[in-house]
């Protein structure tokens, strides 16, 4: 099959590879420096197996990057994968997508398969937009007996989008049109490994279906980080103690029950905010739920400095190390991190914030380091002669080191672990041990 991408950013390049196995793909892009290095085999972003399946598709000759002034081949199918950022007001800005549509439809003739093509979304985009920005012109164009439009949503991690590309849940087909709905199915079952529920459903079912799987995940993050702060004021009661049992539940499951410095990234904040939006300034219905949401994941940070707070009142001209800024682990992504609004907050206190993360010079790569922080670059220079330490990211290279390593090199051993890693481990008297989700205490160490 022959597939075209329009938009090589996280989603497109995924796909674009993980497809690449088995079909024919060309990737479009705006950026030709993107473009460049996608044909170099070199990935423009950090993910787990992506240069390896890169390589292959390149190598192959399955694989193509390309802009949007090149010639083309006729596709089957047309792909949609353009950011759908946040306006101001919270509305979902449709600028990147509507571009992509009229571009597909100047090159129409060329770009789709005469005798059938879907164009199809992959965007996250609000309930009826497939319907009002593609449909509405495959009809007013007449081409409704040779082109169709589909909505299909992607649920893939950052840092797992290959595994989770290969190994779906469920691929959620939102269609009209049987032969679409039959193409697009096809698109996958060859290259997936695993036993995958397709499901057929209105396009507009699947629209919302995409914003209500983020919503409840991001709900069920902050569920769990509200009885966090319950637990943590109870003696002896342990957050992942009361989760791992309410998930075995088979009506809940213990899956993103994880409590810590909340929900950051793209997807949630962008995505909750939208829902909210559509909601409650189009549908004039209430979204208390997911506003609530939103409030409790905008307390955590505020928390983790509580802590460190409640042990050192005056944390003017202290030292104060920052454990990460990716908002996840493996991913150099630090769009929403929790770590931003704790720099902001320590430094309203006027303390020296310096921060590392495994990624640093990856992220420094695409963005500015935040204002007046120093940027370190090992563990050890972060965490050398600190007043305390605000553990955020859970990434493996923190849990692997220990804290016993960690805090060796601490002024004053104060470590708030944000993340929870070592809230099993066995630590020393003269460590200030504090995190969420279970009674901690100031002890008094020298400081
Ligand atoms: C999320 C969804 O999980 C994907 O299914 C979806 O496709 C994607 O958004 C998207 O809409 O494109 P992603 O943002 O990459 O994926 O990351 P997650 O692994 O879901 O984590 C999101 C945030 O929740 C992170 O800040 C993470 O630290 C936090 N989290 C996750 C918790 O605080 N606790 C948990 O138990 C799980």
């Amino acid at each position: 099959m022959r597939v075209l991408i329009v938009g090589s950013g996280y989603v497109g390049l995924c796909m674009g590879v993980v497809f690449a196995k088995s079909h024919d793909v060309t990737l479009v892009d705006i950026d030709q420096a993107k473009v460049d290095m996608i044909n170099r085999a070199e990935s423009p972003i950090y993910e787990k197996d992506i240069d390896t399946l890169l390589s292959a598709g390149i190598s192959k000759g399955s694989l193509v990057a390309k802009n949007t002034d090149a010639e083309f081949q006729p596709h089957d199918v047309v792909l949609i994968a353009v950011g759908t950022p946040s306006s101001d007001d919270g509305s979902v800005n449709l600028d990147y997508l509507k571009s992509a549509v009229d571009w597909i439809f100047s090159r129409e003739a060329q770009i789709c398969n005469s005798d059938f093509c879907v164009i199809c979304i992959k965007s996250t985009v609000l309930p009826g937009t497939t319907t009002e920005i593609v449909q509405k012109q495959i009809d007013a164009r007449n081409l409704g007996s040779r082109i169709a439009s589909v909505f299909n949503p992607e649920f893939l991690r950052e840092g797992n989008a290959i595994y989770d590309s290969i190994n779906p849940d469920r691929i959620v087909i939102g269609s009209d049109n049987q032969r679409a709905t039959q193409l697009i199915q096809s698109l996958y079952e060859s290259t997936i490994e695993s036993d995958t529920v397709f499901v057929e459903m209105s396009k507009e079912s699947s629209e919302l279906c995409k914003y209500v799987s983020n919503c409840f995940l991001a709900t069920k993050i902050s569920f769990a980080n509200e009885i966090a702060n319950i637990a943590e004021r109870i003696p002896n009661a342990d957050i992942d103690e009361v989760m791992h049992a309410v998930g075995l539940d088979g009506r809940i499951s213990p899956k993103f029950f994880g409590s810590g410095a909340g929900y950051g990234g793209s997807c949630f904040p962008k995505d909750t905010i939208g829902l909210i939006s559509f909601a409650e300034n189009i549908l004039k219905t209430d979204s208390r739920i997911i506003r609530a949401a939103n409030e409790v994941n905008k307390t955590r940070p505020d928390r983790l400095v509580d802590l460190l707070l409640e042990c050192v009142p005056n944390i003017k001209g202290k030292k104060v190390a920052i454990l990460g800024l990716a908002f996840k682990p493996d991913t150099d992504d630090t769009r929403y991190s929790p770590s931003y609004r704790i720099i902001d907050l320590l430094q309203s206190q006027h303390a020296e914030v310096w921060i590392h993360d495994p990624m640093m010079k990856k992220i420094l790569e695409n963005e500015d380091p935040p204002k007046n922080v120093t940027i370190a670059y090992t563990i050890e220079e972060c965490l050398t002669d600190t007043d305390a330490c605000i553990l955020v990211t859970d990434w493996s290279d923190y849990k692997n080191a220990g804290l016993a390593s960690l805090v060796a090199p601490m002024r004053t051993k104060i470590f708030i672990d944000g993340r929870r890693l070592f809230v099993k481990d066995e630590y020393t008297q003269n460590i200030n041990y504090r995190t969420i989700g279970v009674l901690t205490k100031c002890s008094s160490i020298d400081n």
